[in-house]
């Protein structure tokens, strides 16, 4: 397997905005920093990550229930929560380029000259680290006064503890429990973000799992394990992947322990996911808080505690991120190159394209019938008629569709269509009446294949 260069980001990022995954936010008006759309295959990317991630942390499992929390919540929120105090990073500015840096990264950052260097490398001086909230402010009302400001929460897990005794008690469930939820978070990164990695407005998948306070490194183990699992079971290659557990330093002020999972990007291994042993730090803060008491009375041992929680939170973006650099490939063939992206089938932005072989003799109609069969079927269908089938294989492939079925005189004739399959390029023909089956079992029994070159 070739390393990775840094040029795949620039490939990715190109595939990106030419095929409809992500777009850069306010691009007429020259782009608004760290912040991006997603186009009409990201977002499917996206709706499908989400899907499965909900599946196996919400409806596949009978001890977690989901929550959708305000994203505005009382101010009092963050303050307990130690957000409005301790959220920040210490950032230093060039008082030569007016570059500001995060003074813990400066390794990793260049300053705004050219050539550029590192910080405090070129002939500009440093400032002093300041400490910057990373939390957007704004105001209730019409007028912005200090009475009625609000922040876009940082992070979705606070709305979770709020919701604790709620949903506790109306999902008449106990510890061991979770809720989880998935939302947009938003934080004033001034820092580079190498595309949809770090942004301004971003989606947190996150799952607050409420133990006995014996229990909680218990859980905490489990759920490093589960949530390494997930992205491996989805096709995420294991040796792109690890586990990194945070130096005393480098915990949050809300964590005992923290790991990370971890990939290799092409700019170096970077943070997909956090699973932190939260304590009853949050509980504990929001009963003093707010006066009311955020516990589990236990009537069979007329124990009264607060739970204790691990949580494993992840961003969505970096996880389409991350799906779409580990599926990419440049495959050398006999004549050319193609590229492909070998998506696990549950996430796929399209499931099966389905063609007719040529433009005439009732191919595109049947094609087009046996295309809408699939979709009330539910799988995500994409109907394409032009241009030789060569080049609608590879269109297909580019974007990650893994299977491709092609209506041609035969089907006409016996109700046979053509299935290519995007990872082998092995075609096989299948009746029509049991290609949903077919396309259902190939999606249980999809397997990664080693792969040969990474662009
Ligand atoms: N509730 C805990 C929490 O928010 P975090 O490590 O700060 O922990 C969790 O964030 C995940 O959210 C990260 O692992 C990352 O995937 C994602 N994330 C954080 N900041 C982000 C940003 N600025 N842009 C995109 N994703 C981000």
């Amino acid at each position: 397997m070739a390393k990775p260069s840094p040029s795949l980001m620039d490939k990715i990022v190109s595939l990106c905005k030419r095929r409809g995954f992500v777009f850069q936010a306010s691009e007429i008006y020259g782009g608004m920093g760290n912040t991006y759309d997603y186009g009409p295959l990201g977002v499917e990317l996206k709706r499908r990550i989400k899907e499965a991630w909900w599946n196996r942390t919400v409806t596949g499992r009978s001890d977690v229930v989901g929550l959708d929390s305000a994203i505005l919540q009382s101010p009092r929120v963050w303050e307990v929560s130690g957000h409005v105090g301790g959220f920040s990073d210490p950032m230093v500015d060039c008082k030569q380029c007016k570059g500001r840096f995060r003074a813990d990264k400066l390794e990793d950052a260049r300053c705004l000259e050219k050539p550029s260097k590192r910080p405090g490398e070129c002939s500009g001086e440093l400032t002093e680290p300041r400490e910057f909230n990373l939390m957007f402010q704004t105001h209730v009302g019409p007028v912005a006064e200090t009475g009625n400001v609000v922040y876009l929460r940082p992070e979705t897990a606070q709305g979770i503890f709020l919701n604790f005794l709620n949903v506790m008690n109306a999902a008449r469930t106990k510890p061991p429990f979770g809720i989880a939820q998935i939302g947009k978070s938003f934080r004033n990164e001034i820092t580079p973000g190498n595309f949809v990695f770090r942004m301004l407005e971003f989606e947190q998948a996150e799952m607050e799992f409420f133990v006995p306070p014996d229990d909680g490194m218990k859980w905490y183990e489990y759920w490093k394990q589960a949530r390494f699992d997930w992205y491996v079971d989805l096709g995420v290659r294991p040796e792109k992947l690890r586990m990194r557990e945070h130096s005393a330093k480098e915990l949050a002020h809300y964590a005992e322990a923290t790991s990370d999972v971890e990939y290799e990007y092409p700019f170096g291994w970077g943070e997909l996911e956090g699973v932190a042993y939260r304590t009853d730090f949050d509980l504990r803060r929001h009963s003093e808080g707010s006066g009311t008491d955020l516990l589990y009375f236990d009537p069979q041992t007329k124990e009264r505690y607060t739970p204790h929680v691990v949580e494993p939170a992840g961003g969505v973006d970096r996880m389409a991120l991350t799906f779409m650099i580990d599926a990419y490939e440049e495959e050398e063939l006999e004549k050319d190159t193609r590229v492909v992206l070998h998506f696990h089938p549950e996430i796929a932005p399209t499931t099966v394209a389905v063609f007719p072989l040529v433009k005439k003799d009732g191919m595109p109609e049947r094609a087009r019938e046996l295309e809408a069969e699939l979709r009330l079927a539910r799988l995500t269908t994409f109907y394409d008629e032009k241009g030789a089938i060569g080049r609608r294989y590879r269109r297909q492939d580019e974007v990650g569709t893994p299977w491709c079925v092609t209506v041609d005189g035969d089907t006409l004739k016996e109700d046979v269509v053509t299935v290519r399959d995007r990872d082998s390029m092995q075609q096989v023909r299948v009746p029509t009446q049991e290609l949903r089956a077919w396309i259902e079992n190939s999606i249980r029994g999809w397997k990664r294949q080693p792969r040969s070159v990474v662009g």
